[in-house]
């Protein structure tokens, strides 16, 4: 067999080397492990996400599934203190707030993989807070799908607070992912209702069923009053808030009626509030109003 000149022989070098570096080169199978290595990522957080709306991340899955590239999903990270000796007040609260958006989201018909839920405890976690060089819980982190996180994406916990509604608004603006936040039921506002009424049925069967009353400068005041006394014991901000009647700690069973920050309060607190409003004052207004 004769051999190929020269002249010949360099383009097909050339060309034989571009088809190994085009198909089946370094650059090929990177790419394909990259795809191998998301997927897997994805797979197992969907897995996580099935079981629980928040995932619960120490340190190494931490750095595997949302410090590490390749993703293509955001993961919003609460790192809190959540164990009881850490005595940290404000992080249960902002927990079960949490909880109530991630739960929202879990449920919701536009579940998808764009976004996760994860959170670090610290006492699970301490090496996350060192290596983001973190000294305050509750901090809430939107990691993006591409890059690091920038300045937007910590969350403003001292000036938004920390109710579902004010995360689902800051999630949204970061990550384009819109989230309706469902509360569990809340009593309280059917239970003053009724109480109104029934408090103006009594009105109207003491006035003997006619609609005199309402010429009635006492029903008037009567009227005023509970209003007042509904208003300034917090019964409004119950309606706009929407907080759960009492909180009940998970882990000792303790029930607490009053809030543990001035930032909030239950709805058993403003009914308390209300009873000592009405107590002391009572025979005052009781001359003032039907003297
Ligand atoms: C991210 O990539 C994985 C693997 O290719 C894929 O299954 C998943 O649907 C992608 N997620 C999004 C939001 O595109």
């Amino acid at each position: 067999m004769a051999a190929l000149p020269v002249p010949l022989l360099a383009p097909l070098l050339a060309v034989v080397l571009l088809l190994l570096a085009g198909c089946g080169g370094p650059g090929a199978a990177g790419q394909r492990r990259k795809e191998m290595v998301l997927s897997e990522k994805v797979n197992q957080l969907m897995e996580w996400a099935s079981k629980r709306s928040v995932i619960r991340m120490n340190g190494d899955k931490f750095r595997r599934l949302v410090k590490a590239p390749p993703r293509n999903y955001s993961v919003i990270v609460m790192f809190t203190a959540l164990q009881p000796h850490r005595q940290c007040v404000v992080c249960k609260q902002a927990d079960e707030e949490y909880q109530i958006l991630a739960n929202s989201w879990r449920y919701s018909s536009a579940f998808t993989n764009k976004i996760f839920f994860a959170m670090v405890d610290f006492d699970e976690g301490s090496d996350v807070f060192q290596m983001l060089n973190m000294n305050s819980a509750p901090t809430f982190i939107n990691f993006p799908a591409k890059g690091k996180p920038k300045r937007g994406d910590t969350y403003e916990l001292q000036v938004r607070g920390f109710a579902a509604e004010q995360l689902a608004r800051w999630v949204a603006d970061r990550t384009d992912v819109h989230i309706r936040v469902i509360r569990p039921p809340n009593y309280a506002g059917p239970l003053m209702l009724g109480l109104l009424l029934a408090v103006i049925g009594g009105l109207v069967y003491l006035r003997g069923s006619n609609l005199d009353f309402l010429y009635n400068k006492t029903g008037w005041a009567f009227a005023a009053l509970c209003f007042v006394l509904a208003m300034t014991s917090g019964q409004m901000w119950n309606h706009i808030r929407g907080p759960p009647y009492a909180h009940k700690n998970p882990h000792t069973g303790q029930v607490n009626y009053i809030h543990g920050s001035s930032q909030a309060q239950f709805v058993a607190e403003t009914h308390i509030v209300l009873l000592f409003s009405i107590l002391p004052g009572r025979s005052m207004w009781l001359v003032t109003v039907f003297c």
